[in-house]
C-alpha cells in the first residue's frame, strides 16, 4: 500500500496550489500515511480484500446528473451481511468546492470533478471497514463511499451553467437524486436502520441532504446523520476579513446553490449564508450527529489563516503544526475554538443532536482506522468515549489521547 499513498500524496500537494479548498486533506493524508507506515502490527488494515470497485452511475444518463465535466458519476459499494443486511452506512467523499470558471475548470481535470480520473479501488477503512476489530457497529451494514465530482457539495443546479461555451455541468444536486434512486434500487428502500455520513465537504453536503435522505426511506426505518469535519464556520480570518463568507457566496452563486437550501433560510438572509452549517442545522428534521475537531486543521488554513491574509508568513509554521505556535497565536487558536462551541451551543439543547467535539489537530476523523477505532494511539492507555444519543442506536465509541478536552 505504501507506493500508492506517496502518489496521491505529491498529487495531493501540486493540487493545494491550484486549489486552495484542498490542502488540509493532503496533509491529513501525510499524518496518517505515515502512521500506517510505521504501523506493520496492524495486518489486518492494509488487507487488499478491503478494495471495493468503482461503479459507474449509468441511470445518472437519463436525468443528465453528470459531474462537471459531463462523466457520469461513480460510487463503491460493498454489501451487507448477517445482522447488518438490512442497514446502510452511506459516506459522501470531500474535497473542498470550486468557486470560478478557472477552479472548476482546474477541478474537471481531476478525480473531484471526473470519473474519468478517479480511482478504481478504494480502501473501506473506518467506518467503511468490514472488520468488527476495526468498525464494531457497522462492519456487517451494506456500505457505499459516493464520490464527490461536482464541486459544490452535491448542490449544483444547471440553470446556473453558462450558455456560451463554458463547458461545466453544475448538477450536484440531480447527482444526489441520482445517487438515491440507485441506493433504493440496490435495497436501501427496506432498510431497517440508515446512516447518511460524510467528510468535510461530504460533511456539508450530508446536513444539506439529510431530511430528504430521511423522506425517502421507510417510515419505520431509524435514519440519522453523521457530519464529519462538516461543520464550517461563518468566521473572519486573523485580519478580521470574512474570506470564508466571500469564498461561499461566489460557490452558491456561481452553481446555483440556493435552490438546494432550506427555503426557511433563504427567504430570511443572504442565500450564501445558508450554506454554513451552523443555519443548515437549524431545519435539520432528522437525528445528527457531529464529529468535529475544535482546531480543524482545514478551517484553521483557509478560515482562520488564509493565505492571502499572512503575506509575511507570520503564521506559515504555526498553520501546519500546532506545536509551532507561540502564545498569541494559540490565544487565537482558542478564540476560533470558542466560535466553534458557540455555534454548536444551540445544537446541545436538542435531544436529536449529539456530538464528538475534540482538540485534536485534524480534518476528517471517520474513514481512518487510526481515529475511527484504533485500540492504541503512541502507544498510551486510551480513553474510551462511548456515546449514545437518541434512541440509542449507535454506539460511537471514540478512542483518543486522554491529553484531548472532550467537551
Ligand atoms: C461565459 O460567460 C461567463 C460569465 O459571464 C464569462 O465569465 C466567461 O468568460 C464566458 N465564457 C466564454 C467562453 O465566453
Ligand atoms: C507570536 O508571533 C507573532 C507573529 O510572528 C508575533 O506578531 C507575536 O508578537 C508573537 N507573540 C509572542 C507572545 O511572542
Amino acid at each position: 500500500m505504501a507506493n500508492p499513498r506517496i502518489r496521491t500524496l505529491t498529487w495531493w500537494r501540486k493540487w493545494a496550489k491550484r486549489d486552495w479548498a484542498i490542502a488540509a486533506v493532503g496533509f491529513t493524508i501525510i499524518l496518517f500515511a505515515l502512521t500506517l507506515l510505521f504501523d506493520s502490527r496492524n495486518p489486518d488494515l492494509n488487507s487488499t480484500d478491503d478494495l471495493v470497485p468503482l461503479t459507474f452511475l449509468h441511470r445518472a444518463k437519463a436525468t443528465g446528473a453528470f459531474c462537471l465535466d459531463g462523466s457520469l458519476p461513480a460510487y463503491h459499494f460493498q454489501k451487507g451481511f448477517g445482522s447488518g443486511s438490512n442497514s446502510w452506512v452511506l459516506h459522501i467523499e470531500g474535497g473542498g468546492w470550486c468557486n470560478s470558471i478557472e477552479s472548476c475548470n482546474y477541478r474537471k481535470r481531476t478525480a473531484l470533478g471526473s470519473s474519468n480520473y478517479m480511482d478504481q479501488l478504494v480502501q473501506f477503512s473506518g467506518i467503511l471497514s468490514r472488520h468488527p476489530s476495526q468498525n464494531p457497529d457497522f462492519y456487517n451494514w451494506n456500505k457505499v463511499k459516493i464520490r464527490y465530482c461536482d464541486g459544490a457539495s452535491l448542490a449544483g443546479h444547471p440553470e446556473s451553467e453558462f450558455k456560451n461555451g463554458t463547458k461545466l455541468f453544475f448538477r450536484g444536486q440531480l447527482i444526489w437524486e441520482a445517487f438515491t434512486d440507485e441506493l433504493l434500487s440496490l435495497g436501501l428502500s427496506n432498510a431497517k436502520q440508515a446512516l447518511l455520513s460524510g467528510c468535510s465537504a461530504g460533511g456539508l453536503a450530508t446536513l444539506i441532504h439529510c431530511d430528504d435522505f430521511r423522506d425517502h426511506l421507510p417510515k419505520d426505518a431509524t435514519v440519522k446523520c453523521l457530519a464529519d469535519a462538516g461543520f464550517f464556520l461563518d468566521e473572519p480570518d486573523i485580519l478580521g476579513q470574512r474570506t470564508m463568507r466571500a469564498f461561499y457566496h461566489d460557490v452558491v452563486q456561481l452553481q446555483g446553490t440556493a435552490k438546494s437550501l432550506h427555503k426557511n433560510c433563504v427567504g430570511r438572509m443572504e442565500p450564501s449564508k445558508c450554506f454554513f452549517p451552523q443555519e443548515i442545522v437549524k431545519n435539520v428534521r432528522t437525528p445528527l450527529f457531529i464529529v468535529n475537531p475544535a482546531y480543524d486543521f482545514w478551517q484553521i488554513q483557509h478560515i482562520l489563516v488564509p493565505d492571502a491574509s499572512d503575506p509575511h508568513g507570520y503564521w506559515s509554521r504555526c498553520r501546519l503544526n500546532i506545536q509551532n505556535c507561540n502564545s498569541s497565536q494559540i490565544e487565537t487558536l482558542q478564540g476560533f475554538r470558542n466560535s466553534l462551541l458557540k455555534a454548536l451551543s444551540e445544537l446541545q439543547q436538542n435531544e436529536e443532536v449529539g456530538m464528538f467535539i475534540n482538540s485534536c489537530f485534524i480534518h476528517c476523523q471517520t474513514l481512518m482506522a487510526e481515529t475511527w477505532h484504533s485500540p492504541r494511539i503512541n502507544n498510551k492507555v486510551r480513553n474510551v468515549f462511548i456515546i449514545y444519543y437518541g434512541d440509542k442506536m449507535i454506539v460511537f465509541r471514540i478512542y483518543h489521547d486522554s491529553q484531548n478536552k472532550k467537551f
